[in-house]
């Protein structure tokens, strides 16, 4: 059995008061049924700069933490702005992104890179969150599993099927972030069940536990039907991620599971 995985990507939002807000509403959603924590893991990645009072804030609360980005490089070195995998351990994270379709886009973060930052992420005893996903072009080009396929293979290469052991994989079709247009849950399914399939080819054990995220648009309204299609395990949620209520309400649809 998987347990869902409903992760909340702040992006570049927050501040100490609104973080404050926020995750004590998560916390007090959670604590309303026992049973959502307990059916569904539930982590939030804010700022980097946001994630010792996060931290703190969310210590005594079914919330894990994770982050959003971090160095290819293990550090210490001399890379300035960056942030090393280990320094995020020691924070407290358990959780980073990798790969997130806006550090690929806007940032020119190569297949390569990301795999390079998976690894780095695992060294330092993180699971990484290995972002993937096709931009509408490719899509309309159907070359959606290609895409997927080239994105993973550059971290099975690199890593090994054994490391899909210690990690996440969310599929987020560029199209879908931040758009409010949602992938179709029979869209989700097939690429959920495609990388799922890729991951067997190799290791049947491993791809039958790793957890495979959707992310792009997930709200309240979707994700019920989103996580009953049997390869999705829970969401990577953006914007109703900002709000405490709503993404509760996301955290007990994946947990109904
Ligand atoms: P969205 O973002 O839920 O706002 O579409 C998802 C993501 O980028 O992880």
């Amino acid at each position: 059995m998987r347990k869902p995985l409903v992760a909340g990507n702040w992006k570049m939002h927050g501040s100490h008061a609104t973080n404050a807000a926020l995750v004590g509403g998560i916390a007090t959603g959670l604590a309303r049924d026992a049973q959502l924590a307990a059916h569904c893991d539930v982590a939030i990645f804010p700022t980097f700069v946001h994630l010792e009072s996060v931290a703190a804030l969310a210590a005594a609360t079914p919330i894990a933490l994770g982050a959003q980005d971090c160095c290819a490089e293990h550090g210490p070195g001399a890379y300035t702005g960056e942030v090393a995998a280990s320094s995020l351990q020691e924070l407290g994270c358990r959780y980073v992104l990798v790969g997130h379709s806006e550090r690929r886009a806007l940032y020119g973060e190569s297949d390569e890179l990301v795999a390079r930052k998976f690894l780095a992420a695992q060294a330092a005893g993180l699971v990484p969150v290995l972002c993937v996903g096709e931009t509408l072009a490719e899509r309309d080009r159907d070359e959606t599993h290609a895409v997927v396929a080239r994105q993973l293979g550059a971290v099975l290469e690199r890593a090994g099927v054994a490391a899909l052991a210690r990690a996440v994989v969310a599929y987020e079709p560029v199209w879908a972030i931040g758009t409010g247009r949602t992938a179709t849950p029979e869209q989700a399914q097939d690429v959920h069940a495609f990388v799922r399939g890729r991951i067997a080819a190799l290791d049947g054990n491993i791809a039958g536990s790793v957890r495979l995220l959707y992310g792009g648009s997930v709200k309240a309204s979707n994700a019920l039907e989103l996580c009953s299609m049997p390869d999705v395990d829970g969401g990577l949620v953006g914007g109703a991620s900002l709000n405490a209520e709503e993404f509760v309400a996301i955290v007990a649809a994946a947990a109904r599971k």
